[in-house]
């Protein structure tokens, strides 16, 4: 079976079993501060194990991007050097919402594994959690029970916490779990040690499938555990995986998964797959990386500083270095390598399809700048070895300085330093970075009490703030959030007027009341799906009725800015062509920043052309069409413009002016009407193939045009009120430069006259002078006097505004008996300076006015002494 008809295998068989399949969620998470990236297929149904929103099916499959490099599961370190790790892979994964749990889902895995695919039986073995004191959970004899139905006892295994309870995060839904495992050693391994001996202890052969996660609980943010209402099931294998299996392979990367980038980065390094240890491993981490990195900056994380962006950039400049160091590959290769990864996945994965030129533009631009520095800090690195030959630590200081300045993230540096032989002094490290963030620290670590349920009853939030701006609710739960020594509390409603902020949209502000009480809500976020507002204080009686009022200014200028916004990217698709795809938003009352695949700078005219077609369609006052409720395949068929890298449900709101079609959930002016009109105030690069225009609207967009008017007339009252100001202000640009002329004519000619008077007096030699004019006439006027009388020996010298400068110029034979840049640089210490030239012409400024005597005396000197 090909990777294709595996995939397509597993969905048809949980279809049958009356399975929705589902699209693979985004992989890089947006609204969940546990989580960065997708590292299971479960995370986008987080909420419905929390009971923040309900199941639309009881049973859904799909397969998943996930992407393993930070928190709690994190594959980095094992990429490569073994052949069954990945940072980015698919998971095929089954699930019940609080319908069937342990007895169908064990009893489907094996029919699966056995009867579709047709593995045998032999060589399969089953753990089942063994229980932990810790945490008061027992043993799960229950699916011991299930399992030995169909398995014989000696192929099941009792596991501990860490193998056998599954948690996504330090928080979040858990259970025990129940883990499939595939022997595929040889006969003879088998008989020297049975395979059940080698379950979970990293031997490539022995190694894990598929996860059966039978949830049941929340881990809080304390480390307790919560049972949770209902009980889920949760399962993940692992597809390229089963692919090795199914192909017989004893690597996932000589499966047709990862063959054909193997073979690419082969072919692009001159060298073949399977010939160097070394350079295997090196092609196996570029194969891997290219995949995470690509699907990554599909679903619209870019390589960045901080975050998400910073883990993306880590792993790209991982890729580059092995690229570098053992397939010596010195100018950027990953981007060659996408158009091997679309032909391959991109069928099952259109974003990679679409995507594919901003893809390879980021990474081309971010494996240049790294190898900018790479090479520089491989040369520092092998310097420092060699100097510590006798250590077996890498100084964290040095550590630090390779992060610094030349762009090596820590765990790049560790696997250097490994492959040395050496260790990182990470506490050094850290402490140079904590120094450093210290001096650059904003945000202070954030610190999240557990929920208080007021109403543990109620529902999770309606949002009603579409259609009304107040509304009479009640407090749900609340939880209090320390940061930076700052309290304040988060407050679930039960049903909310307050946007809450999400899709680049701002969120709200505005009140709660309760007779005199009036607790002002400062923000609205949105965490899970859960609507939380903000506030400094809680409500003298938290389980009171209250009237929430959502600040209606704030609100209408950010929806301004925001319909604008979808104005303009409508706009912008019709002036620069449909490659225009949103690539960030950020809307808030003040102004609007968007960002957009673009290869160009964008023109004026373009600019003025986006203007005058959004302003035309603010005037022509259009209508807000809505669906709030539409199947996403209608709304898809209707041209609504989705983002890459979103969520979607199956049903979407779609948000219309007449040619402007997006998926969103933002709130919006009634008609294009109240927007007033939209003026771009800039336009810029902010990454390779990526732009970012502002701009204002409303009375922000008038204030605007209001001060450039004012300016114009400030300008016009400074020149006698004259009607046109262009014409004045280039009258005085030329008078300017006139004069300027002028100002040089004369400057020439009194450095003429000074090298006259300077030469009638070239008896005396060596010449000394001190003058109260210029250095530049100075200096010119010793030019052309060394040009007519090249034997002179002089030494000129002179202050002004208070700065002394020095000149000493000699006759060429004079100079090749001592150079006139060693006198000045003895001399120039006089007034406190410095200087160079030629041995024939040097010149100093400097800062003591009141040593010029002694320098002019000390030059003399020297002079003299050479002369004698
Ligand atoms: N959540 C479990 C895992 O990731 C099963 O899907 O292994």
């Amino acid at each position: 079976m090909n990777s294709k008809e595996t995939r397509s295998a597993f969905l048809k068989f949980f279809t049958e079993k009356q399975h929705q399949i589902v699209p693979s969620a985004p992989m890089v998470v947006k609204n969940d501060p546990t989580l960065m990236f997708t590292n299971a297929g479960m995370n986008q149904f987080k909420d419905i194990f929390l009971g923040n929103s309900t199941a639309k099916y009881p049973r859904v499959a799909n397969s998943q991007k996930c992407l393993r490099v930070s928190g709690k599961h994190n594959d980095l370190e094992e990429v490569g050097r073994d052949t069954y790790h990945h940072t980015m892979f698919e998971m095929l994964g089954n699930w019940s919402f609080g319908d069937y749990f342990k007895k169908e889902a064990i009893a489907w895995a094996w029919e699966f594994l056995t009867e579709v695919v047709k593995i045998n039986k032999e060589l399969l073995y089953v753990t089942v959690f063994g229980g932990d004191e810790k945490d008061k959970t027992e043993a799960d004899n229950e699916a011991f029970a299930l399992w030995k139905e169909i398995v014989p006892e000696d192929h099941i295994l009792y596991g501990s916490k860490k193998d056998n309870f599954w948690e996504m995060g330090e928080s979040g839904p858990c259970g025990p779990c129940s883990e499939i495992h595939i022997d595929l050693r040889s006969e003879e391994e088998k008989q020297r040690i049975p395979g059940r001996d080698l379950v979970n202890k990293d031997n490539p052969l022995v190694i894990e499938i598929w996860n059966l996660v039978f949830i049941q609980y929340n881990r809080q943010a304390n480390g307790q555990l919560v049972p949770l209402a209902d009980k889920f099931v949760d399962t993940g294998m692992g597809f390229e995986r089963l692919c090795m299996v199914l192909q017989q392979k004893q690597s996932n990367y000589d499966t047709d998964v990862f063959q054909p980038l193997i073979q690419a980065i082969a072919r692009v390094a001159n060298l073949s797959y399977g010939a160097d240890n070394k350079a295997d491993i090196a092609m196996r981490v570029i194969a891997d990386h290219l995949r995470a990195i690509a699907f990554a900056i599909a679903d619209g994380q870019l390589p960045s500083n901080t975050g998400a962006g910073y883990v993306i950039r880590r792993i790209l400049r991982r890729a580059v270095r092995y690229g570098y160091t053992f397939l010596h590959l010195s100018s950027p290769f990953l981007c060659e390598l996408v158009d091997v990864l679309v032909q391959q996945m991109g069928e099952h994965f259109p974003e990679l399809q679409t995507q594919k030129d901003i893809i390879s533009k980021v990474m081309r631009e971010e494996e240049a700048a790294f190898l900018r520095t790479l090479a520089n800090g491989i040369q520092r690195f092998d310097t420092y070895i060699d100097e510590h030959k006798n250590a077996t630590t890498i100084d964290g200081d040095f550590a630090f300085e390779l992060f610094d300045t030349y762009g090596f993230p820590i765990d790049l540096t560790r696997l250097m330093a490994e492959e040395k032989g050496y260790t990182v002094d990470m506490d050094g490290f850290n402490r140079g970075l904590e120094q450093q963030k210290a001096r650059s620290r904003k945000a202070a670590e954030v610190e999240t009490d557990d929920w208080v349920e007021v109403f543990a009853s109620e529902q999770p939030t309606t949002f009603v703030g579409y259609d009304t701006l107040t509304a009479e609710t009640r407090i749900v739960k609340y939880r209090k959030v320390k940061a930076k020594n700052k309290q304040f509390f988060q407050l679930v409603l039960q049903c909310s007027p307050f946007y809450a902020e999400s899709g680049g949209q701002v969120g709200d502000r505005g009140v709660l009341m309760n007779g005199e009480e009036k607790i002002a809500i400062t923000n609205t976020i949105k965490e899970n799906n859960l609507n939380i507002c903000l506030s400094e204080t809680l409500p003298a009686n938290v389980s009171a009725n209250f009237t929430a009022v959502v600040d209606e200014d704030k609100r209408h200028r950010t929806e301004n800015n925001h319909t604008a916004t979808h104005l303009l990217h409508a706009a912008l698709r019709q002036v620069l062509g449909t490659h225009v795809a949103q690539k960030g938003s950020l809307v808030n009352e003040d102004r609007l920043r968007f960002d957009f695949s673009h290869f160009a700078k964008v023109t004026p005219e373009e600019i003025r052309s986006v203007e005058r077609i959004v302003n035309k369609h603010i005037r022509e006052n259009i209508p807000l069409v809505e669906h709030r409720n539409m199947p996403i395949d209608e709304a898809r068929k209707l041209g609504a413009m989705a983002l890459f890298g979103e969520k979607y449900g199956e049903f979407v709101r779609v948000v219309k002016y007449d040619k402007s079609i997006e998926f969103c959930g933002g709130t919006h002016a009634k008609a294009t009407g109240q927007i007033g009109m939209v003026k771009i105030i800039s336009e810029g690069a902010i990454a390779a193939g990526v732009r970012r225009i502002e701009a204002i609207t409303a009375d922000a967009a008038e204030n605007y045009l209001y001060e450039l008017v004012d300016k114009e007339q400030e300008l016009r009252a400074l020149f006698n009120n004259t009607k046109d100001i262009k014409k004045a202000v280039e009258k005085l640009l030329e008078e300017n430069r006139a004069n300027e002329q002028k100002i040089a004519d004369f400057a020439a000619d009194k450095a003429k006259n000074l090298k006259d008077q300077l030469a009638a007096q070239l008896s005396a030699t060596p010449l000394v002078q001190r003058f109260q004019l210029p250095a530049d006439i100075v200096r010119n006027a010793g030019m052309m006097l060394q040009a007519e009388h090249p034997e002179a020996n002089c030494v000129f010298g002179g202050v002004v505004d208070g700065k002394p400068y020095l000149q000493v110029q000699l006759s060429e034979a004079l100079a090749q008996r001592l150079s006139a840049t060693d006198i000045i640089r003895e001399a120039a210490k006089e007034i406190k300076g410095g200087g160079n030239g030629k041995p024939t012409f040097a010149t100093a400024g400097g800062k003591n006015p009141d040593g010029l005597d002694n320098a002019l005396q000390k030059a003399l000197e020297m002079i003299k002494s050479v002369l004698q």
